[in-house]
């Protein structure tokens, strides 16, 4: 058996195509998107990810600016730059990107962030709400992972699924979306013991650790859909997922490829909050106006 590749060049490509003509009705509306990155230190890595965040805003006709800041900035200057982002009327989307130096707290810097402008569903108010199934905002990457197995049709009500990581950006909102969804979910982590026993009887396996080579051939059941979320860089230079992609395509229904596999969905889901959360700013701004007609 050979698998199906998920495409997600070519799903993000079509969904940004619809995006762009939604920025065109807001932009007759007299308003343009804007997403503002604040990017701290020199990670190079962050840097990279920056960077096609902007192209991307571009592509599709938003307005995106970077806010620049050494490794050693004092925590409270990027709290005041968030204050001064959270009160621009421009800006309607927010991102930090991570990590952060050790110097800064994480959760405080996130907390800053206006809710409604929190695209990247950090804050912990989005974070509650995703554990009610209300969120406005859902972390980018998993959004992205449910949307291209929503495009596959892959079935998800009902199925086994085994989520392995457990960080705040992937694992944990990947878990609860599948959870949404009916899903009968496994968290793994890295240091799971024995973890194809888990991983055997899934229909779904979304790996989000960060080691190549974690996931192998005879640990996924014949036909499962297989998400790497992974993005690893090899002595050799080459990147490379979790999952070893050459062996278990043999055995998957589906899979991801690293790149070209989630990583373009989680710049398109971040064009969608920051999407949303202008529409939201235009739609509010209208019933104003009626109200005061
Ligand atoms: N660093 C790695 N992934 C992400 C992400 O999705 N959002 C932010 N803000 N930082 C990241």
């Amino acid at each position: 058996m050979s698998a199906k590749i998920i495409d997600g060049r070519a799903v993000s490509e079509t969904m940004r195509a619809k995006m762009r003509s939604r920025v065109e009705s807001l932009g007759l509306r007299g308003l343009t998107p804007g997403l503002a990155v604040v990017l701290i230190g020199e990670d190079a890595a962050s840097q990279i990810y920056v960077r096609n965040k902007a192209k991307a805003c571009e592509s599709i006709g938003m307005h995106s600016e970077v806010h620049r800041f050494e490794h050693d900035t004092p925590e409270d200057i990027v709290l005041r730059k968030i204050a001064d982002l959270n009160g621009d009327a421009r800006i309607h989307g927010i991102l930090v990107q991570l990590p952060l130096p050790d110097h800064i707290d994480n959760a405080k810097v996130l907390a800053a962030i206006s809710p409604d402008k929190d695209v990247d569903g950090f804050h912990q108010s989005n974070v509650g709400a995703l554990v009610t199934g209300q969120s406005d905002f859902p972390p980018c990457t998993p959004q992205g992972v449910m949307a291209l197995l929503d495009y596959y049709e892959v079935p998800i009500e009902g199925c086994n699924a085994v989520v392995i990581g457990r960080s705040n950006i992937v694992g944990k909102p990947m878990a609860l979306m599948l959870l949404a969804r009916s899903a009968t979910v496994t968290i793994c982590t890295s240091r799971t013991r024995d973890l194809s026993q888990f991983t055997q009887i899934a229909d779904i396996v979304v790996s989000a650790v960060g080691r190549a080579g974690l996931v192998t051939a005879d640990m996924i059941k014949n036909g499962a859909a297989v998400v790497d979320v992974g993005m690893n860089r090899l002595s050799n230079g080459k990147l490379a997922g979790d999952v070893d992609f050459e062996q278990v395509s043999k055995v998957a229904g589906a899979i991801t490829p690293v790149p070209g596999g989630v990583g373009p969905m989680t710049i398109t889901m971040l064009l969608a909050n920051t999407l949303k959360a202008a529409e939201r700013t235009a739609e509010a701004a209208a019933v104003a106006k009626r109200a005061s007609a």
